[in-house]
């Protein structure tokens, strides 16, 4: 949610690097883009509203004199996609420019005190008090680091801020975070911060995180670290990241959602390669636990949804799935030390989560994190971590990410069995064998159903409304189906329990209405057949999910997708989703919009 970049070097202008780190960067919002620049103590802006690549059609972001510069490709909170609400934005002589990821909620009451001091504002953003702030500040000869220091004073909220000045110091860059995430990349002669690593990987596999509560200065030749609370100055080895530039690169696909629904059997494959003691680890705290919730937000609550399926029907242990959103409000304060919390969150920065989390942590809760991200806000709050495999996800929504989620989720659920003794090992041993084999499978479900998936998006593109039905772990199956779809196909989908389906939204069924049936061959097909038939008898369009060699289901259907082999049930998710990603994907395409980058979404949701 907002993309942010800082790079300060020796030589030569920064400003190319910037419009490509912000193209890498543009998942996290695409309404308006800006940079600035400073060269000879004058700053150089160039920002608008639209994507990356439409505003340097229009204003040409590679040609901006100055060796620093700040960018930022913006979600829209406060104020609607302008020219004047982009960032960076500044204090009234044009001195100071600032970048902002967050929500300073406290900005109308700094907004009018500042006015009444005479600062003239030029937008509707929360983020150009900061600029204007720090304008008061340094009138007296304060540095930019002391200046920001007093800001975080004064600014309530959630906030990651880069800014620079082109007073004394035109070769500094100042940065902090309460919230929202930075990190900060060192090459010989140059220093980069960004929300996140994709920003400067082609550059520099190594990072430094920086955390709530601290302040960087990056020069070209150093960043140092201080502690916002005492001035101390903070020493933290970097980390190597494992990611590659070109995984975050198209490399060939059309799209990066494409791309990273091809990659699902490896980024399995990988995170079936953790080690041992870590799932064996987070099955311990869970095993000593009294409650066990999971916690999570759209597609990684669908996660949730399934992974607690396999928790109960392998070891016996039945979460509660609870959206993080809603938990502190949900939970009245019954937590205790004995309760577990299983935080699923690829990002590892959702604000819904992270505050969910911190508010069980206050009371004792352990928490056990699910995330792709090293070094994300989750991992550091969570007693135990799980990272996950997938490498860097471009597309906003979320595939490759889902995938390794329920992969890590399976193999919690195999070892927790192993410990309660609900199944027994030769049982167990069944479904590991079974898991190994889903890249496998994974892959031929691809092959299978990519050009089926092109032809029905062809003909259900014009639809506007679809329903999704599972039964049992199909549910999940069925709710991010239909997440997908109105993701980025814009289409009205719903997802519904097949037996609840006739309780109410079955009344919805007309002649054509297309009903998505997400029908595995376990325990609930021959129900599934029944609200097939109830679905049929009532003109709909019947769309199935079945096993190859289905027949009886194949002959209700008008239209079937085939999963090549039978998998242990807990399992179908992982494979039966995949289908329905490429149906998703080619419907958006049909109806000729972007499926990287979706309208009003970003990938990663930082406000509350
Ligand atoms: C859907 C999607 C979102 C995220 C949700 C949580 O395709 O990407 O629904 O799943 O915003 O994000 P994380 O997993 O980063 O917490």
């Amino acid at each position: 949610m907002c993309g942010i970049i800082g790079v300060v070097q020796k030589r030569g202008d920064v400003a190319p690097f910037i419009h490509q780190a912000l193209k890498r960067l543009e998942y996290r919002g695409y309404d308006s883009v800006g940079v600035t620049t400073i060269e000879k103590h004058k700053l150089y802006i160039k920002k608008d509203q639209g994507k990356v690549e439409e505003v340097h059609r229009k204003l040409d972001l590679d040609e901006m004199p100055g060796s620093i510069g700040i960018g930022h490709t913006r979600w829209a909170t406060h104020g609607a996609p302008s020219m004047l609400n982009s960032h960076p934005h500044f204090d009234c002589k044009n001195e100071i420019a600032v970048v902002h990821n967050g929500v300073i909620e406290n900005f109308m009451e700094l907004r009018k005190e500042l006015s009444a001091k005479g600062h003239k504002f030029r937008s509707e953003t929360d983020t150009e008090i900061i600029p204007h702030l720090l304008e008061d500040y340094m009138k007296d000869g304060m540095d930019l680091v002391e200046a920001v220091k007093e800001v975080t004073k004064r600014i309530e909220g959630t906030y990651a801020i880069v800014v620079m000045s082109t007073k004394e110091e035109e070769n500094k860059i100042v940065c902090t975070r309460d919230g929202n995430p930075l990190v900060i990349g060192r090459k010989e002669n140059v220093s980069y911060v960004s929300s996140d690593i994709p920003a400067f990987l082609p550059m520099t596999n190594d990072m430094i995180l920086l955390l709530d509560g601290e302040i960087a200065c990056l020069t070209s030749d150093e960043v140092r670290i201080e502690s916002l609370s005492d001035g101390s100055e903070i020493k933290r080895d970097s980390i190597e990241i494992s990611w590659t530039a070109d995984q975050a690169q198209k490399s060939g696909y059309p799209h990066f959602m494409l791309k990273e629904i091809h990659e699902q059997p490896d980024a399995i494959r990988n995170t079936l390669r953790l080690k041992e003691d870590i799932i064996k680890q987070a099955a311990k705290i869970i095993h000593s636990s009294d409650r066990v919730f999971m916690l999570a937000m759209g597609t990684s609550g669908h996660s949730a949804l399934a992974g607690r399926h396999m928790f109960a029907s392998i070891a016996g242990v039945l979460p509660t799935f609870e959206l993080a959103s809603d938990f502190s409000d949900t939970v009245y304060g019954s937590l205790t030390d004995r309760d577990c919390i299983i935080a699923i969150t690829q990002s590892g920065e959702t604000t819904d989560t992270i505050t969910a989390v911190k508010y069980a942590k206050e009371r004792g809760v352990k928490i056990v994190a699910i995330s792709n991200v090293v070094g994300s806000s989750i991992t550091r709050l969570a007693d135990h971590t799980i990272l996950t495999q997938a490498g860097p996800e471009i597309g906003v929504a979320a595939t490759k990410t889902f995938m390794v989620q329920l992969t890590s989720l399976a193999l919690i659920a195999l070892a927790l069995g192993e410990l309660t003794g609900f199944t027994d090992l030769k049982s167990i041993e069944t479904k590991r064998k079974c898991l190994e084999r889903i890249p496998e499978i994974v892959s031929e479900t691809i092959s299978r159903n990519e050009e089926l998936s092109r032809r029905l998006a062809g003909e259900l593109y014009d639809k506007t409304s679809l329903l999704f039905l599972g039964r049992g772990v199909s549910i999940a199956t069925a709710e991010e189906a239909a997440l997908k779809l109105k993701e980025i196909a814009y289409n009205h989908a719903e997802a519904y329990s097949a037996g609840e389906s006739k309780h109410g939204p079955i009344a919805l069924v007309e002649d054509g209405f297309p009903v998505i049936f997400v029908a595995p061959n376990d325990k609930t097909r021959s129900r599934m057949i029944g609200n097939i038939m109830e679905m049929k008898a009532r003109g709909a369009s019947v769309v199935s999910v079945i096993l190859k060699d289905d027949t009886e289901l194949e002959s209700l259907s008008k239209f079937v997708f085939t999963i090549p082999e039978d998998i242990e049930p807990e399992f179908s998710t992982m494979v039966f989703i995949v289908p329905l990603q490429l149906f998703s994907y080619y419907m958006a395409l049909r109806k000729g919009y972007d499926p990287d980058m979706p309208r009003n979404l970003a990938k990663s949701v930082t406000v509350l």
